[in-house]
Formats: structure tokens, C-alpha cells, sequence
């Protein structure tokens, strides 16, 4: 058995290295090659959301702010909720500065009052709250805005095997990711189903809740349980007109990811092994796009928007892998 997954082993890390060693990825003619034609990060569709109001949590950067700025030039009032201040009230103010509508609340998923905080001021200052982006999520237990820095202090609180993971880890990643999206959907959902006219629900999980990753166990575990979640509450809503979906991606650049590539640099410096990232990497789009990318947040926020909107209205209950390939193979 060991035997047998050593050669496993073996055979794989002998084939990353035949395949990576290919200047241009897939075996293809260099001359038929083409790179998949790319969404431009200013695409939107004017007035698609005229006269409705979505909540994005997580909106202050990243991904959350990217649908938060293309939903605005859409014609929605948005209403952004992050424990980052000073971010979410800098996004807000640059919406309302081209004169989209936004507002920022400052509030902590974790909540059950500050969600329905945001909830509640959604439906003060735009009367009714018609979609939400469940978004706010972080892949340790660092507080999103600290500055990366790895040593004893901050190491307890990042991803690591199971049998090196602090109760500090798992917790806090559960707190926010399983626990708040719960949270926040709850408060969602409750003014949803009393104003009786429907809505749709978007939550941001993760290629780590679709499968396997190395080194991340509460990050997976929680992504998992979001899209239990997501399809538990599809059916539960179903009745009343609210569609719920999940967007799965892969590497997508953000403040998170260059957290996480600094991270994997630290623990490769430290000299741990089976670190997180380690094993497969690439989705199909990044081993065959000639600048090996990953995604871009403007086209993870074109996804969600589209799942919000009427236009994926027989969309329900659905995982969606938004990985550029990744969970493919
Ligand atoms: N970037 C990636 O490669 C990637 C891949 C897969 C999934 N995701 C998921 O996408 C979502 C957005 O991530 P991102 O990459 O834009 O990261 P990000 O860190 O840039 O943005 C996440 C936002 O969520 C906010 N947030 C986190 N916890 C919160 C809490 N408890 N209460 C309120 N706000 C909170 C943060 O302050 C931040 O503004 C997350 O759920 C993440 O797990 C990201």
C-alpha cells in the first residue's frame, strides 16, 4: 500500500514536471493557440438592476467590492457590509462619487445584529432589499485588514495540517465562514420572505468546496458547509420565489490571494513541506493561458451578478464552478 503510493507519488510529481517544463502549456501548435477572450474590467450593462437594492458582505475590497462598483453602474443601490471601515466607506464613497448609489455598513458576519443591521438599512434607505451577495470570507483566522506577518503570535491563527492546527484556527475560520454566511443569509432571507416578492441569493464559496485542497482543513471544511447551506436553502425558499446559488473560483486576484502567496513564500522558507498550495495548483485556464493566469474579480463579479439577475432565473441550488477549469480533472 505504502509502496503503491509512493509510485502514485512519484508518477505525479514526474509529471508536473514534464508538463510545467512546456514553455506554452497543452501540447498545441503554437500558431493554433489562442488565449480565452477576456471580459474588460469596465463591462457592464446599464440599467440591468434599475430600482433594486442588493447587500454585498465582504464589499470593501477585493472581489465584493468589484460587484459592488458594476452593480452600481447597473442602476442598483447597493449596500456594502465589511469589518473593514475605512475600505468599505472608501468604495462606497467612490460609487457615490460617479454617481451610483451606496451605502457602507460597518459590521462583523460573525452578528447575528450586525447582519441584520445591514439588513435594516438596506430597507431604510431603499425600502426593500432584493438580492444579496454573501461574499465575506477569509482563509485564516487573521483579521483581514492586519498586515501579513508570520511568527509565533500570528502562525497559531493560519491554515495548517489538521494535527498542527490550533483550536484558534479553526475557529475563527468557521466563525466567518460557515458560521457568518449562515448568519447573514438567515437575515437575508427573513426580510425576503416578508416582502413576498422573491429575490436571489449569491454565496461566494470556494473550488474548496467542491474538493480537496492541501494544508487548509477549516478553509475547506467551510466552504464545504457553505455550499451545504446553499443547497439545503434552496429548497427550503424555493417556495417563495428565492433562487440561492454559490460561485466556486480558483485562485482569483485579490488582497487574499497575495496573503496567501506570501504565506506559502513564509512556510516554504520554514521549511514545511505539505504546505497549503502545494500538490495541484493550476486551473485549466491558468496551465493554458500564455500569461498563466488566474481570474480576474471583475469576472468573478460578472458571475455573481448574472446569477442575482432574471437572466439565470431556472438557476437554483446550483454549485457552480467559476474555476477556469479547476475541479474539471
Ligand atoms: N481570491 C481567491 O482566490 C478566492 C478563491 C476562492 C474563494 N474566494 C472567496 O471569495 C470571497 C472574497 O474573497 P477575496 O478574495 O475578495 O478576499 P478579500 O480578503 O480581498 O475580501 C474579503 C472581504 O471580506 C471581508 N470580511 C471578511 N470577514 C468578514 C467578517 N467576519 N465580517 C465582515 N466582513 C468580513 C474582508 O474585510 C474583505 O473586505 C471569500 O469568501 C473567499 O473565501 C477567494
Amino acid at each position: 500500500m505504502k509502496t503503491k503510493l509512493i509510485l502514485s507519488l512519484a508518477l505525479l510529481c514526474a509529471f508536473r514536471t514534464a508538463a510545467f517544463s512546456q514553455e506554452t502549456g497543452a501540447p498545441v501548435e503554437a500558431s493554433k493557440r489562442h488565449d480565452v477572450n477576456r471580459l474588460s474590467k469596465d463591462y457592464y450593462i446599464p440599467h440591468r438592476f434599475d430600482g433594486r437594492t442588493i447587500l454585498i458582505t465582504g464589499g470593501a475590497r477585493g472581489m465584493g467590492k468589484w460587484a459592488a462598483v458594476r452593480a452600481a453602474k447597473e442602476g442598483a443601490g447597493v449596500v456594502i457590509m465589511d469589518w473593514l471601515e475605512d475600505e468599505g466607506r472608501h468604495t462606497a464613497d467612490s460609487i457615490n462619487g460617479f454617481g451610483g448609489k451606496a451605502l457602507f455598513v460597518y459590521g462583523n458576519i460573525q452578528k447575528d445584529e450586525d447582519c441584520r443591521r445591514a439588513v435594516a438599512e438596506a430597507v431604510r434607505v431603499y425600502g426593500q432589499l432584493d438580492y444579496a451577495i454573501l461574499n465575506a470570507g477569509v482563509m485564516d483566522a487573521v483579521y483581514s485588514g492586519a498586515p501579513f506577518r508570520y511568527d509565533s503570535t500570528t502562525r497559531r491563527l493560519m491554515p495548517a495540517i489538521i494535527t498542527d492546527a490550533t483550536d484558534e484556527y479553526w475557529e475563527g475560520v468557521m466563525a466567518t465562514n460557515a458560521t457568518g454566511t449562515f448568519k447573514s443569509l438567515r437575515a437575508v432571507l427573513d426580510q425576503m420572505v416578508e416582502q413576498r416578492k422573491g429575490g436571489a441569493v449569491v454565496v461566494v464559496s470556494s473550488i474548496a468546496g467542491m474538493t480537496g485542497l492541501a494544508g487548509n482543513p477549516a478553509y475547506v471544511a467551510s466552504k464545504h458547509a457553505v455550499n451545504g447551506l446553499v443547497r439545503s436553502a434552496a429548497i427550503d425558499y424555493a417556495p417563495y420565489g428565492i433562487r440561492i446559488n454559490s460561485v466556486n473560483m480558483a485562485q482569483t486576484y485579490t488582497p487574499m490571494v497575495e496573503t496567501a502567496y506570501r504565506f506559502v513564500e513564509a512556510q516554504k522558507k520554514a521549511g514545511i513541506g505539505f504546505g497549503m498550495g502545494d500538490i495541484k495548483t493550476m486551473s485549466l485556464m491558468a496551465y493554458c493561458d500564455s500569461q498563466h493566469r488566474g481570474s480576474y474579480p471583475w469576472e468573478q463579479a460578472s458571475n455573481m451578478l448574472y446569477l442575482i439577475s432574471d437572466e439565470a432565473s431556472a438557476l437554483t441550488g446550483s454549485i457552480i464552478a467559476t474555476d477556469g477549469g479547476w475541479t474539471d480533472y
